[in-house]
Formats: structure tokens, sequence, C-alpha cells
């Protein structure tokens, strides 16, 4: 029996951080071998808001492409590709733009509130206000079934289901509608307390090398209440504790805990703790980011392959495609 096919993609739009691997990248791993699964990078994407200033695109497609790799995503399991080579995209999306109704698009909730929230930037473009049907296009043209994405994805995939629904019942069911696959994973923070993020500037990025690291969580800020070694502490009030939950074991979380409540270990030991719990996932991270780096052959080889392989599978379905829309 054929494996059902689930399909994601990330923007590039920066490097790869900590809490990208946890609440993205490590699921896409375990995924790999249930599932038929293809993982691209969507450069298209990274434009509707970046078109100003392109300079960073092809840094951040390479950054994205080796971390996949160093992550663990293996190309003899699952389908690894860039969305700006596979042309089929670009023409499922055309062709979907005849079927959707403006106000569909204009209603999708990020829409207005990514214009409001990057208010630096024109995004009253036709390419901004087409990203859901971009994504769509992505989706569908797999025939996927589900989607691993955050619940920030939730009203693409909403309107994917709608698209998909719509040609079905104008042509012909060629599409399944796809699912988002909702995981539940630990809320990654960054170095300053908030939600790790590349536009905080709180991020530990897998790039990062073991000294930076070392001196981003030595800097972190703590509980502010603990102004000196001897002032008991409220780990939960900690950023640095919200990462031991995620990176260390459970004596050492609760090793920690006491001893920030009773103000027996200071916080720099604490942090200790974490930097050799973080380094220990990274570490095999960084030897296969350096093996990738050293080997742009090997890289592109990777993405040749997979660009064939999701060329293949979208091609098939661009054929029955066709032939649904009465095109010669
Ligand atoms: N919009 C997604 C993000 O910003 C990236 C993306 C593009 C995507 N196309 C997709 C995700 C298709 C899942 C499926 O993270």
């Amino acid at each position: 029996m054929s494996k059902d096919i689930v399909l994601s993609g990330m923007q590039s739009s920066g490097k790869l951080h900590l809490g990208n691997l946890i609440g993205a990248l490590s699921n896409w791993v375990k995924l790999q071998d249930k599932y038929d699964c293809y993982y691209f990078i969507a450069d298209w994407h990274s434009l509707t808001t970046g078109y100003s200033d392109t300079s960073f695109i092809k840094e951040s497609t390479k950054d994205l492409l080796v971390n996949f790799l160093a992550a663990g995503l293996d190309p003899d399991k699952c389908t690894i590709f860039i969305q700006s080579r596979i042309i089929e995209h670009a023409e499922l999306h055309l062709l979907l733009s005849m079927i959707t109704p403006l106000g569909w698009l204009e209603r999708v909730p990020t829409y207005k509130e990514k214009q409001d929230e990057l208010k630096d930037k024109d995004l009253n473009t036709y390419g901004f206000l087409g990203y859901p049907l971009l994504q769509t296009a992505d989706i569908i043209i797999y025939r996927a079934k589900y989607v691993p994405v955050g619940i920030d994805q939730v009203p693409h995939l909403e309107i994917s289901r709608e698209i998909a629904r719509r040609f079905n019942f104008l042509y012909k069911e060629i599409f399944p509608e796809p699912e988002a696959l909702l995981t539940e994973f630990p809320k990654v923070v960054g170095i300053d307390g908030r939600k790790m993020s590349k536009s905080y500037d709180n991020a530990i990025y897998l790039s990062d090398d073991p000294k930076t690291v070392e001196h981003k969580i030595r800097t972190m800020v703590t509980d502010p209440a603990r102004v000196k070694k001897t002032d008991p502490g409220n780990p939960e009030l900690s950023p640095v504790y919200q990462l031991h939950k995620i990176f260390s074991s459970k004596e050492e979380q609760e090793e920690v805990a006491e001893g920030c409540r009773t103000a027996r270990i200071g916080c720099i030991d604490c942090k200790k703790i974490l930097i050799k719990n973080v380094v220990k996932v990274m570490e095999p991270i960084w030897a296969r980011r350096n093996e990738l780096l050293n080997n742009p052959e090997l890289l592109y080889s990777v993405v040749e392959k997979g660009n064939t392989r999701a060329r293949k599978t979208a091609n098939e379905t661009m054929v029955l495609v066709r032939e649904a829309m009465g095109l010669f």
C-alpha cells in the first residue's frame, strides 16, 4: 500500500534557529519514516515580503538546505527540493488564480496582520495577496494529505482546502483536501525571554559556533528578582529554566529548580548545565554542517535528486490538471 503524502515548506527568509529545529524540523525528521514526505524551501514565498532586497535569498536557501540535512532529513527517505526549481508550482498557481475569488484571499487574517506588522514594506502587491494561493499550489500539486505546520498556518490550510474543493467541483476530483498536522511542541524562548525569532534578534542559530552559543546563553536574562547569588529565585520566571525544560534531563531540571529556589546555586551554574546540554544537541548538527559545507558537490547532488523527483510528481499532477481544465 502506498504511504500517505506529507508536505511542508519553510520560507528562505533567514537563518534557521533552535526554535525552528524544535518546533518543525525535528518533527519532519520523525515523519520521514512513516510517510512519503516532500520538504522544500519556499524561496518564491520569501519574495512576497522581501522583493525589494533579495540579497538574502541565496544564502538563506543554502543555510536551510544544509540544516535540513544536518538535522537528519535523509534524501533517501524523503524528497527535498527548492520551490523555484519546480516551475509547475507557478503553472498551477496561475491556473488556480482563475478560480479563486478575491474575497477569499482578502479575508485570510495574515493578509491584513502582516501588512500592519511590516509597515516599512509596501505589501500592496499582487504576489503578497496571492501568498496563500501559491502555498495551496505547493501543497496540492503533490496531492498531499497532511501538512505539518504551526498553528499560525491554519488559516492558510483552510483556504487551501476550499480551493481544492472548488477545483474538484468545477472540473474533476483530482485533489485531496489537505489537513494540517498540528504537533504539540514546547515553546522555545529566545535569550531575552520572548519567543525565539529572527526578528527579535534573540535566537540561537544552528550556524552559531560553540563560543557564540555559550556567550548567548551566558548573557540570557534570568529571574529579575535574583540580583545577588544569595537571593532565592523563581525558576518559572527565568527563560533559562524554560530552555532547561526542553534540553535538560528531568533530574537536572529538578536540581536547577531547587537550586534556584533555595539560592543554593547561582545563575551561572544553572546556565553552565544548559550550555552543556544545548551543545550536546548541536554537536552532531555542527559536525554534519561542516561536512556538507566542505562538500558543495554533495549538497547540489542532493537537491538535484530531490528536484527531479519532485518535478516528476508535479508533472504527473499537471497532466491531469491541464486535461481536466480542457487545455490543449
Ligand atoms: N508559509 C509557510 C511559512 O511561512 C511556508 C510554506 C510555503 C509552506 N508553502 C508551504 C508550508 C506549503 C507548508 C506547505 O512557514
